[in-house]
This record gives C-alpha cells, structure tokens and sequence, in this order.
C-alpha cells in the first residue's frame, strides 16, 4: 500500500486525529500521519501525538502579525516535512486565501452539521435552535470561503427530543469519527488510483 504523507491540524480535543490516527494503524489504510499541527499549546490533541509517537509542532497564530505570515510558517514547516495532504480537525483559524489556494484539492476538513445548513461555529446549537428533527457532519474539500467547498462525504443522525447541546454534540462525534476515516480514504484512493 503506498500510504499519502498527511498532516492532520488541530486546536482541541482531536477526537477526530484520534480516529484518523487510529485508521491509519490498518497497513491497507491509504494514509500516515508525517505530522500534527496546533495552534494551541495546552490542546489535548497533542497528548495523543505524543502517546502515538507522532511529530507534532505547536505554532502560535498570535506570534505572527497576519494571517498570511502564520499560514507562510505553517506552509513552510508541512513542506520541510513533505506533507502530502492535509486534515483539518477542530482547527479553530480561518486560513488565508494563500494557503488555500496552495492546498487546492489537498485540504479537506469536518463540520458538525449537514452543510450547507448551520456553517461556522456552535453548529449542533444551531440545528438545536432551528429545530431541524435530523442533523449530521459533513467532509469537505477546504476553499476560501468558510465550511463551503465541495462535499465529499456526509452522515446523517436523527434529533430527538430529548437532546442537549452535549447529548448530540456527542453522538455527532460517533459519526464524524467514522466518516472522516471513510471520506479520506476515499480521497486518497481515487488520488492513488490516477
Ligand atoms: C468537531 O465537532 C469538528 O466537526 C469541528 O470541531 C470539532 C473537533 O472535535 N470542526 P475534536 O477536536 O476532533 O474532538
């Protein structure tokens, strides 16, 4: 199996990475992880990099004036490592037009909520507030405008009445967990099959 090189980007929990970590394990798997980025040092993420014996890079956006220069720093640091690919988990920055356009077609990301329904943040609190009886995660190729490029793969859960914030945020996390392991491998296989 001729695994991608992917860097996965976080700024929390990295449930997620957690997941995608533990897909790539499987030596059929067509990812491994060269490297995790957060922006954040106290994220949680980075104590599974660490457990995992994965490198990991802490770049703070607010030692860099711009947006651009944060993202040129994080651009420079994943092609010193020949990353390949890029996952997007819980990465709480907005990125430039530069990198975006950089990463064309190799930057995908997860949101919790059906897009284009509820984009940007607190998206299970949204659905709540809307009403809506069925809500799920979306898996998306990344552009310039936030949560809108196009959809690789979605999964769908129903709201019950009885559901909090934390009960559905929760049982979203079930779903997105499995579908960013399916959409990326399915990604990386249409890629490698070219
Ligand atoms: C997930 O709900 C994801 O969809 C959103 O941020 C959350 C990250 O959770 N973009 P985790 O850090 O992967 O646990």
């Amino acid at each position: 199996m001729n695994k991608t090189k992917i860097a996965v980007l976080i700024s929390g929990n990295g449930s997620n990475l957690q997941a995608i970590i533990d897909a790539c394990k499987d030596s059929n798997y067509p990812a491994e992880i060269g490297l995790i980025i957060s922006n954040n040092k106290d994220a949680y993420g980075l104590e599974r990099a660490k457990t995992s014996g994965i490198a990991y890079e802490v770049i703070n956006h607010k030692d860099f004036s711009t947006r651009e220069s944060f993202d040129k720093q994080m651009d420079s640091i994943l092609t010193k490592n020949k990353i390949e690919f890029i996952c997007l988990a819980g990465f709480m920055r907005l990125l430039s037009g530069y990198f975006v356009n950089k990463w064309k077609n190799k930057l995908i990301n997860i949101h919790p909520s059906l897009l284009p329904a509820f984009k940007g943040v607190n998206a299970q609190k949204q659905a709540l507030d809307y009403g809506v009886k069925v809500t799920g995660c979306t898996v998306h190729f990344v552009t310039e405008d936030m949560d809108a490029g196009p959809i690789i793969m979605q999964k769908v859960i129903e709201i019950y009445s009885t559901d909090t914030e934390k009960s559905l945020t929760q049982r979203l996390l079930e779903q997105e967990h499995k579908c960013y392991v399916e959409a990326l491998s399915l990604v990386l296989g249409a890629k490698n099959d070219l």
